[in-house]
């Protein structure tokens, strides 16, 4: 079943918007396997964004995703890369449609309150960079009909 990694970054830790961004992917319909709240060490952080390294961006993404506590998770269903991508909004996010959460919740481009993977093989690289196998637990609801 396809995955996707989502973190809450440190700013929608801090303006308590955990709760109301599970809760879009939980009533969306998509199964959370793996979630940890945690102190991101430097270099986990730049091999997360190894893609931006060259960005003027790079250096003050990384001070403030290693700047106080994130929610990381992998969240498991159909098409949920592409969804949660969707969920999430654009990257910067005075262009978010309202009913994003960057749209609803977010202002600037880097403050925009949660991560995304981009592609299912960027989630497979991501949840092998912050999760280890025994984090992930794979779990069916005991009753199967329009839940995915
Ligand atoms: P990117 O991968 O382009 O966006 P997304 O998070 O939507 O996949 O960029 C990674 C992060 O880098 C982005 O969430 C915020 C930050 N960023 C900036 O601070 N300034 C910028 O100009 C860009 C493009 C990104």
């Amino acid at each position: 079943m396809e995955r996707s990694f989502i973190m809450i970054k440190p700013d929608g830790v801090q303006r308590n918007l955990v709760g109301e961004i599970i809760r879009r992917f939980e009533t969306k319909g998509f199964t959370l396997v793996g979630l940890k709240l945690m102190a991101v060490p430097r270099e986990l952080a730049e091999k997360h964004y190894d893609v931006h390294k060259d960005r003027p961006f790079f250096s003050g993404l990384v001070e403030f995703i290693t700047s106080s506590p994130v929610i990381a998770m992998v969240w498991e269903g159909e098409g949920v890369v592409t969804s949660a991508r969707k969920i999430i909004g654009a990257t910067n996010p005075l262009s978010a449609e309202l009913g994003t959460i960057r749209g609803d919740y977010g202002v600037s481009v880097g403050r925009n309150l949660i991560h995304g993977s981009d592609a299912i093989e960027t989630a497979q690289r991501e949840i092998k960079l912050w999760f280890s196998e025994e984090e992930l637990t794979s779990w069916e609801p005991s009753i199967k009909s329009w839940l995915y």
